[in-house]
């Protein structure tokens, strides 16, 4: 053990650091931020890390810069130890004395406050509170010192950001004590060259001699300059998830967003920005704020009645509680914050890049996504092999490059033939499949598809083997009936026992044959939570540790079976936010497969999310879900705009549809670099709006792809123009369907013109660059 010494942190950047300097590091190679990862950075890049610092201390006034490739974020201590925000938006250079002294005002209600406890007359809600042996509730944090890294360590045992380099990132530790209660405080800042964004985490440490209870713990809590401020958030539900909303902040009231059940749900994401009023989609500051965790959440906006807003995001209070035992440490998940000076439309391409760059991960982020058929829709439960095999057979002459079979396929005793069964037993039912998953896998492969399969490890019917086996795996609580949801229960993934068995049998069924996708459903929320691995004053620990041992399951199978593509799904988008992003680089992204109910919930979806985590399936007409026929083409159109798919029996379509699938399924192999690697550009959003559109470019700048919808017809009403984005102003552009190139400055500032016929309604364009200027220059 190396005690720190105060002298150790206040000094300015070294990079890299080599010795571990706080209390429990190591000299192990860094695997999380506990480590400080002060051997793995060592003696890598220094010179560039040196010559450009995205972090730097000015000891003087006591303040940090944090500087993203086009924001800066300024922290200081105060005189009084407090650790305040001083500025947060477009570079600056440096902060004068007015911001200063405004923030050393001894009122904490009128400073700019980082991490705000509950002891010290601030009104607002706490970012941290903890119960102290003596009943007191604390978190009063006075600064102790600092300091920086190269690069972004890991978080033990939770999703987080990471950076190929260290010379891609800076981290800042801000070590802060409550000498009441001997609680110490880590505050992890992280900021990365490529992007405007701060990531942040907390981790809390008992230095005392009794344990305590941590009753909050936020990953985020920022303060904001008095004003007026609009919030953009998302609502929805099963079949309509990532509806927009942009609502006012009013002066004297809370927002909330939050999870409760265990999982960040339809309902909501783990996401909220903060608008300045007069923010637009394409101009304005912007702040966005993301949590890399899946689990219940919460998300509060506040603005006091002095108009000052305050943001913090972190786990749910209302079903969370740590016992934090002497000598130990938790630390919470990672939040994103990102700024935008270029209203939402910058924020999206903020939280694009920083998913891309430093969250997706595996052989799979950067590859062409398959084109795959689904047979869920198509078939339900009713197949078996021989129907399995013509499925393929039918799909690969439609230019299917990939058979997944949904759910139906296990339980022997309890065989899946409808969801009343068989869930936890994961082996095939001989049945259905008498050559087992290997003999189909390997039927499938020779029709030349590549082929997956449907799990949902998280879950066990009270019909199945495992159930009558281990009843006490379930989130239960003993005095409580166990509620059903969807005939199933939800197994106590805290509990090792739990997670070494669906470590093992997810192992057991990828080692019996060529299985090359895998999607990872999870079809219901917590209820009763509690676990009958815990003591009585733990409970309130089983969500969080629920979350825990999922992602030591995910982590695990992951790296295992790096070579198969992953595809998270909770009944569509119920679990689709960045702390599943490093495990899943595909997630489904709704169970309705309309396509006008697609429009919302995809341009929703993608303005958080690149499209190439989202998947889109073409389905038959009338829709399953809410029984609308929409045209062939619109269903392609809308799914085109992410990873495509189809989700029918072929078996079941007429020639003339087959034709039109086999020529667009084609096209799409053709474009599908622009969607899965371009960047995405939304142009008219699907919320309230009758003519939503989006792009986009291809990441050379050579091409770009154009969707424009139309949800109704409106009699006699003429219909927008679609003024495109990120193309080059001086080059030309040959556009499908219009005889002269067009320049990138007419298109972005006249626009296209698209042509509607029918309700739910589309047109696709494609562009290729043929010049570099308006005189010809070949491109
Ligand atoms: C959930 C999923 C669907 C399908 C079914 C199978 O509802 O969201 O896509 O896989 O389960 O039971």
């Amino acid at each position: 053990m190396i005690n720190f010494r105060p002298s150790d942190f206040f000094r300015p950047i070294s990079v890299p650091n080599v010795r571990p300097l706080f209390q429990g590091a190591s000299a192990q190679p860094a695997q999380s931020i506990d480590t400080f990862q002060s051997v793995r950075f060592a003696g890598i890049d220094k010179a560039q890390a040196v010559e450009q610092p995205l972090i730097s201390f000015d000891k003087k006034d006591k303040t940090f810069k944090l500087a993203g490739k086009n924001m800066e974020y300024f922290l200081n201590v105060t005189p009084d130890g407090d650790l305040v925000n001083l500025y947060w938006g477009k570079p600056v250079g440096k902060v004068h004395a007015d911001l200063l002294t405004e923030n050393t005002r001894p009122t904490l209600e009128s400073q700019a406050r980082e991490y705000p406890g509950t002891v010290r007359g601030d009104n607002r809600t706490p970012a941290i509170k903890v119960s102290t042996p003596k009943g007191h509730l604390t978190g009063d944090f006075k600064y102790v010192g600092y300091r920086i890294l190269s690069g972004k360590p890991e978080l033990k045992g939770l999703p987080s950001t990471y950076a190929l380099n260290p010379s891609q990132a800076q981290t800042l530790v801000v070590k802060l004590r409550d000498d009441a209660t001997q609680l110490e405080l880590n505050l992890n800042y992280t900021v990365f060259k490529d992007s405007d964004v701060v990531v942040r985490s907390a981790k809390v440490t008992n230095r005392g001699n009794e344990p305590v209870s941590i009753d909050k713990l936020a990953s985020i809590s920022t303060d904001f300059q008095p004003d007026d401020y609009k919030l953009l958030k998302y609502t929805g539900g099963w079949g309509r998830e990532m509806q927009e909303q942009i609502v006012d902040l009013q002066p004297g009231s809370l927002l909330r967003v939050a999870s409760q059940t265990g999982r960040t749900g339809h309902e909501q994401n783990p996401f909220m920005a903060l608008m300045e009023k007069n923010t637009t989609d394409d101009t304005g500051n912007a702040y966005g704020f993301s949590l890399v965790y899946s689990g219940s959440f919460v998300a509060e906006a506040e603005q006091n009645a002095k108009r000052k807003p305050r943001i913090s995001m972190g786990l749910n209070p209302e079903v969370f509680r740590w016992k934090l035992a002497p000598g130990e440490s938790f630390q919470t998940p990672e939040a994103i914050g990102v700024f935008s000076s270029e209203g939402l439309n910058g924020l999206t391409k903020q939280l694009h890049t920083t998913f891309n760059n430093h969250l997706l991960r595996g052989p799979w982020k950067d590859k062409p996504r398959p084109v795959l058929l689904n047979t869920w829709e198509g078939v339900y439960f009713d197949f078996d092999h021989e129907k399995v095999v013509n499925i393929a057979k039918e799909a690969k002459k439609l230019g299917v490059e990939l058979l997944v079979l949904d759910d139906g396929w296990f339980g022997t005793r309890y065989p899946r033939n409808d969801d009343h069964a068989g869930l936890g037993d994961w082996v095939e039912n001989p049945a259905k499949l008498p050559k087992g998953l290997g003999g189909l896998a390997a039927d499938v492969n020779k029709e030349g598809l590549m082929f997956g399969i449907w799990v949902e490890p998280e879950m066990v019917n009270p019909k199945s083997e495992l159930y009558e086996k281990h009843p006490d795996w379930v989130i239960h609580q003993p005095d409580r009936e166990r509620t059903e949801m969807r005939n199933q229960l939800m197994l106590d993934l805290g509990r090792k026992e739990v997670q070494d068995y669906i470590i093992n049998s997810m192992s057991r069924m990828l080692d019996s044959g060529n299985i090359q996708y895998v999607k990872w459903d999870m079809n219901r929320v917590i209820t009763e939570s509690g676990s009958a691995g815990l003591p009585p004053d733990q409970q309130m620990e089983t969500q969080h540790r629920y979350m825990l041992g999922l992602y030591r399951v995910l982590d695990t199978l992951t790296k295992k079976y790096p070579d198969v593509l992953w595809e998270g799904c909770a009944s569509g988008g119920g679990r689709f936010d960045p702390g599943i992003l490093p495990y899943f680089p595909q997630n489904w992204t709704s169970d309705n497969t309309d396509a006008l109910s697609r429009l919302d919930i995809q341009s929703g979806t993608a303005r958080l999310f690149p499209p190439k985590t989202m998947g889109a399936h073409v389905s038959a007409v009338p829709n399953h879900q809410n029984g609308r026929s929409a045209s062939l083409k619109s269903r392609f159109h809308v799914a085109m705009s992410a990873n495509f798919g189809l989700e029918l029996d072929p078996s079941k379509m007429t020639e003339s549809e087959k034709e039109f699938t086999r020529e667009q399924i084609a096209y799409y192999k053709q474009v599908r670099h622009i969607v899965q690697d371009g960047d995405y550009h939304l142009l008219r959003t699907a919320a309230n709006n009758n003519h939503p559109a989006w792009m986009f470019t291809s990441a050379d700048g050579n091409e770009a792809l154009v969707f424009a919808f139309q949800k109704q017809v409106e009699i006699r009403m003429p219909v927008p123009r679609v003024k495109l984005k990120g193309l080059d102003e001086q080059a030309m552009y040959r556009v499908d369907g219009i005889k002269q190139p067009l320049s990138g400055s007419y298109l972005m500032n006249v626009g296209l013109s698209p042509k509607f016929k029918e309700d739910m309604d589309s047109n696709m364009f494609y562009l290729k660059k043929v010049s570099d200027s308006k005189d010809g220059q070949a491109a």
